[in-house]
């Protein structure tokens, strides 16, 4: 008998992100080469033409894995029976707004989207949030999902994994394959911290073959300002590079992985305050991520990471102060 399609939901699909991650999702690189997907795409009234134009494009590809394309501004139909939910679309800070207001306006979102999922989605749903601030914003969709086991929601730092992995091998030149254990830290955010005193290049630690003042002064800026410094060049956020991170997240979830970076609620390892969704270096086993253990955190790092989830806690408290979650 045929397997049934996963249901993958996607928001802010008509968006630029949506429109690279959606033909690799239904060519198979979400969850593999022999497993159909029903795309189930979710965008605000405005937007739902152009979310009808992708399902066009979509059809026109004649993917073998993918059994059906829905499409609608309603949540509730969005995420019925989802079994992966990509949530994507997000409001973006314009001028004048202060950070109170961007997460009271993204709490708009994730707040009734987390209560769609936990009324509607399959028991197994899946969540990875993109869209920014995307760590509280998971923090937000969680917890209006009381019904839904809390290590469902994750926020994506797959992007600066990446990013990561592809400075220091520029530097070293080595492939990136050569690279493992990198980690990132912390929040989606310019604080995030991109640890070498880990990452192993050959074998050997990858601090150690590089000289400090890289490491401090051009590698963890680069990397922790990398989406910026994209902005600036292309004149909008990365999107490409940021649909292939969802894909490698959620693949890597799914199918396991012994190491890499995803922000997921802390269990209060290495001293980050429980229930905080923070990016830590993690293994992916049978469908769950568990924290890699046991690592020696020095004085650089510790301020560091110190640092980013200090900026976290600082989101939680403002949500809570608006009564966000
Ligand atoms: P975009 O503006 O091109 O698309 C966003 C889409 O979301 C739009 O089509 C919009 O109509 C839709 N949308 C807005 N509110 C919605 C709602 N309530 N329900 C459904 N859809 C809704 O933006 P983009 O470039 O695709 O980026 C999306 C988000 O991803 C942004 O917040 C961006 O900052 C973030 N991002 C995160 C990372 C990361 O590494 N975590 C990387 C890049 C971008
Ligand atoms: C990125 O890291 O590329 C994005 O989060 C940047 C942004 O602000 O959308």
């Amino acid at each position: 008998m045929a397997q049934t399609p996963v249901k993958v939901t996607v928001t802010g699909a008509a968006g630029q992100i949506g429109y690279a991650l959606l033909f690799r999702i239904a060519s198979g690189h979400l969850l593999g080469a022999d497993v159909p997907v029903k795309l189930s795409l979710l965008e605000i009234p405005q937007a739902v033409k152009a979310a009808e134009g992708t399902a066009m494009e979509l059809d026109d590809c004649a993917f073998p894995l993918l059994s059906g394309i829905e499409i609608t501004d309603d949540a509730n139909k969005a995420f019925d029976g989802a079994n992966i939910a990509l949530l994507v679309g997000a409001r973006p800070r314009t001028a004048g707004m202060e950070r109170g207001d961007l997460l009271q306006a993204n709490g708009g979102i994730f707040g009734p989207q987390g209560k769609a999922i936990n009324d509607h989605a399959a028991d197994d749903i899946r969540v990875l949030v993109v869209g920014n601030p995307a760590n509280t914003n998971a923090l937000i969709a969680q917890h209006s999902a009381p019904d839904v086991p809390a290590e469902r929601f994750t926020a994506m730092t797959r992007l600066d994994h990446n990013r990561a992995l592809s400075q220091l091998a520029a530097k070293l030149q080595v492939p990136v394959t050569e690279i493992k254990k990198m980690t990132i830290w912390g929040n989606h955010s310019a604080t995030q911290y991109p640890d070498l005193f880990h990452a192993e290049v050959g074998g050997k630690i990858a601090a150690e073959l590089v000289d400090d003042a890289w490491l401090r002064d051009t590698f963890i800026p680069t990397v922790a300002k990398r989406g910026a410094a994209i902005i600036e060049a292309r004149g909008a956020s990365s999107a490409a590079s940021a649909a292939n991170a969802a894909i490698d997240h959620v693949f890597d979830w799914v199918n396991g992985t012994e190491w890499t970076s995803a922000a997921i609620p802390s269990d209060g390892s290495y001293g980050v305050p429980e229930g905080l969704i923070s990016s830590f270096p993690v293994a992916s086993r049978n469908g769950k991520w568990e924290i890699i253990q046991g690592l020696e955190i020095d004085a650089f790092s510790r301020e560091r990471i110190d640092a980013s989830v200090r900026e976290l806690e600082e989101e939680r408290t403002a949500v809570r102060e608006l009564g966000l979650i």
